[in-house]
């Protein structure tokens, strides 16, 4: 695990986003795992201001969200699909037949997330990105997931539904079940990138890399992940410093 403290957000998502056109030199064809919240819209920012000065195009690129909210229809504007269009897969060149976001609309849910398992099959992760909430999950795949969990409808507890209130003008609003790719989904990708911000991380993310690996912290996993690089700033970092 390659652990990263940079500056502030801006210099986390530049850094963040200098990995991503890496990998799109290295392969054209590169197959991406994005995800939502507020800490990547800087990585999609900056992604979208190199993509306009033409020094990179998303042509041959390939993604797959890590997770999409059960009940809320792709075209609500709170979905993860109106999230993506709207930060980042309308301001590009990326082909709509290359993105892959789990389909709440399907009518068999189970058949959908084994559907989706098997397309990452098909298509394995070249880079996968990710967040981190509040209690330790990564995608939604909530404390006391299995480290062997593959794609798959869980319930949201309480700490999500309260970090996403604000999405959903209410704790009570928030959908009470999500589509998230399972954590042994995400230890298969070849390189993995946890971004961090802001100090209401920094007691998790020291827990999830400094303590011990367990299912009641889904991000400890990634202690035993072989190319794993966690980008955080100074203000996520306060509890990590000390230890490093
Ligand atoms: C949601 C998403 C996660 C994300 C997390 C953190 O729960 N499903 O993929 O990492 O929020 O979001 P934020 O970056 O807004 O703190």
């Amino acid at each position: 695990m390659k652990i990263i403290i940079t500056k502030n957000y801006k210099t986390l998502s530049t850094l963040a986003a200098s990995l991503v056109i890496k990998q799109i030199k290295k392969k054209k064809s590169s197959i991406f795992g994005l995800p939502t919240g507020h800490t990547p819209q800087g990585l999609y920012q900056e992604l979208t201001n190199i993509y306009n000065n033409k020094q990179i195009s998303f042509k041959f690129v390939k993604t797959f969200n890590l997770d999409e909210y059960v009940g809320i229809r792709a075209k609500d504007s709170r979905s993860y699909h109106s999230y993506m269009q709207k930060n980042f897969f309308n301001k590009i060149d990326i082909k709509k037949t290359n993105i892959y976001l789990p389909n709440e609309e399907a009518d068999d849910l189970k058949k959908e997330c084994a559907n989706y398992e098997k397309l990452i099959k098909k298509f394995p992760i070249d880079l996968l990105i990710l967040g981190i909430g509040h209690d330790g999950h990564i995608g939604f795949n909530e404390p006391g997931s299995k480290f062997s969990s593959k794609t798959r409808t869980i319930n949201l507890l309480a700490t999500t539904k309260a970090s996403n209130a604000k999405y959903f003008g209410g704790q009570k609003k928030v959908p009470t079940q999500a589509i998230t790719m399972g954590l042994s989904t995400i230890m298969k990708a070849k390189k993995i990138i946890l971004l961090v911000s802001g100090n209401d991380k920094a007691n998790i993310i020291k827990k999830a890399l400094k303590e011990k690996i367990t299912q009641k912290i889904p991000a400890s996993i990634l202690q035993k992940h072989p190319d794993a690089t966690i980008i955080l700033d100074e203000t996520a970092a306060t509890k990590l410093i000390k230890l490093l």
